[in-house]
C-alpha cells in the first residue's frame, strides 16, 4: 500500500539562521581549523554541564577512544560495559587491544546493571564504561562504589541529570558526548569529552592533534596521536546550537509527552521508563518495545508503507558478527539485553514533531499491531 501523505522521518536536525550566520562568519574569517571557535565551544559546553574542562573532538567515537586511553586502558585489559548500546562504545576498547567485557542491563532503565557489572570485574579490569542509553542517566553513584576509573558514554545523554541531581558530564569522570545529526545538539559530526582533570584534558588535546604539545613546532610530536580535531566550522555550529539547547531539549521532551499519551492504550507495548527521583532523561530517541511475539521486521515494513519511518534500535552488540567471531559470544549470555534488543523499535522523534504527526504514528502502529 502507498500513501500520498508526507513521510514522517526518524530524525530531523533543527538548524536556522543563527547556525548559517555562524558558519558564514567562520568562512569569512579564513580560519577554518585550529581557530578560536574551538576553545570557545569547549568553554561554553563545559559550563553548560558543570565540568571544569572540555575537549572538542571529531566524533563521539574519537572521544571514547581518547578517554579510554587517558584512563590507562591498553593491551589485554578488560573494560566492563553494556551490550545494549551503539557499537562504538565497545569498539573503543578494542581500538586499544583491550577486551570489552559485557554485563547485562537493568530492565527498567536499560542501562548497565551495577550488580551485573560488579560480578564481571576481574583483576584485569581497568575501567568501567557505562552508557546513558537513550538519554537515561546510568547509576553513576553505584558504579563509583566499585572504585575503578569510569568513562561515561554520554553520546545520547546531553541534558540528562543523574540520581544525585548532577548533570551528566559534571561528575568529574571523563564523559563523552556525540554531535552526529540525530543528536540533541549537532555539529554534523563531532563530539566532546568533559573532565575535572586538567592532565586528562591536556593529554586529550595533544592526542587529538597528532600528539603535539601546544608549544611545539608544527612537525614535532612528543607522543602518539591521531587527527581527531573538530573544525572551527563545526564548533561555530555547536555554539549556535548551545545557545538554543534549552529550546531543543524542551522540544524533544514535548514530543515524548505526546507519544506517552497517544500510545498509552496499545496492549503489550512498553514505553521508555519514566524519570525516577532526581533522575532526568535527556530525550534523544523514542524507543518502544513491541508486544512479545510481534514480527518486528514486518512491523517496520508496514509502517513504512503508511509513511512512517522506524528502525530496530538497538541490536545487542555481543551478537553482532564481529563480536561473535572475535570474542565467541552466543545467544543467551545476556537475557535482559537480548529480549529488549529483539523488541525495540525507534519511532520518528525530533523537536517540533506535531500532535498530528504523533497521532498518525500511533494510529499506524495500532493498525499494524491489529489493535485499531
Ligand atoms: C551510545 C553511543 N555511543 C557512541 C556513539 C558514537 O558517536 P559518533 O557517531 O559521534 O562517533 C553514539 C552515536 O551514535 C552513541 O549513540
Amino acid at each position: 500500500m502507498t500513501v500520498d501523505t508526507e513521510v514522517i522521518p526518524l530524525a530531523r536536525p533543527v538548524l536556522g539562521a543563527e547556525e548559517e550566520r555562524a558558519v558564514v562568519d567562520v568562512l569569512r574569517s579564513g580560519q577554518l581549523s585550529l581557530g578560536p571557535r574551538v576553545p570557545a565551544f569547549e568553554r561554553a559546553f563545559a559550563e553548560r554541564v558543570g565540568a571544569s574542562h572540555a575537549c572538542a573532538v571529531s566524533s563521539g567515537t574519537a572521544g571514547l577512544h581518547l578517554a579510554l586511553r587517558a584512563a590507562g586502558v591498553h593491551d589485554r585489559d578488560e573494560v566492563v560495559t553494556t551490550p545494549f548500546s551503539f557499537v562504538a562504545s565497545a569498539n573503543a576498547a578494542v581500538f586499544e587491544r583491550a577486551q570489552p567485557v559485557f554485563a547485562d542491563i537493568d530492565p527498567r532503565t536499560l542501562n548497565l546493571d551495577p550488580e551485573a557489572a560488579a560480578a564481571a570485574v576481574t583483576e584485569r579490569t581497568t575501567a568501567l564504561l557505562p552508557v546513558h542509553i537513550f538519554g537515561y542517566p546510568a547509576d553513576l553513584p553505584a558504579f563509583e562504589r566499585l572504585g575503578l576509573p569510569i568513562v561515561e558514554d554520554a553520546c545520547e545523554a546531553l541534558g540528562a541529570v543523574d540520581a544525585e541531581g548532577v548533570p551528566v558530564g559534571g561528575r568529574g569522570h571523563a564523559a563523552v558526548f556525540g554531535f552526529y545529526a540525530n543528536k540533541q545538539l549537532t555539529t554534523g559530526e563531532g563530539g566532546m569529552v568533559t573532565t575535572a582533570d586538567a592532565a586528562v584534558k591536556e593529554r586529550m588535546d595533544s592526542e587529538r592533534n597528532q600528539g603535539r604539545a601546544p608549544d611545539m613546532d608544527w612537525l614535532d610530536h612528543d607522543r602518539l596521536g591521531f587527527n581527531y580535531r573538530l573544525s572551527d566550522i563545526a564548533c561555530a555550529i555547536g555554539l549556535a546550537q548551545l545557545d538554543r539547547l534549552d529550546e531543543l531539549l524542551a522540544g524533544r521532551a514535548a514530543a515524548a509527552a505526546l507519544y506517552r499519551e497517544a500510545l498509552a492504550g496499545i496492549e503489550g507495548l512498553e514505553l521508555p521508563c519514566e524519570d525516577e527521583g532526581k533522575e532526568r532523561r535527556g530525550w534523544f530517541v523514542f524507543v518502544a518495545r513491541l508486544p512479545r511475539g510481534t514480527d518486528r521486521d514486518a512491523t517496520v515494513g508496514a509502517l513504512r508503507a503508511l509513511g512512517v519511518q522506524s528502525k530496530p534500535y538497538l541490536p545487542a552488540i555481543h551478537l553482532m558478527t564481529y563480536y561473535r567471531e572475535t570474542f565467541g559470544h552466543r545467544e543467551g549470555e545476556f537475557p535482559v539485553c537480548e529480549d529488549v534488543a529483539a523488541r525495540s523499535l525507534a519511532l520518528p522523534f525530533f523537536p517540533g514533531l506535531s500532535e498530528g504527526q504523533v497521532e498518525r504514528v500511533a494510529d499506524a502502529l495500532r493498525g499494524v499491531l491489529g489493535q485499531a
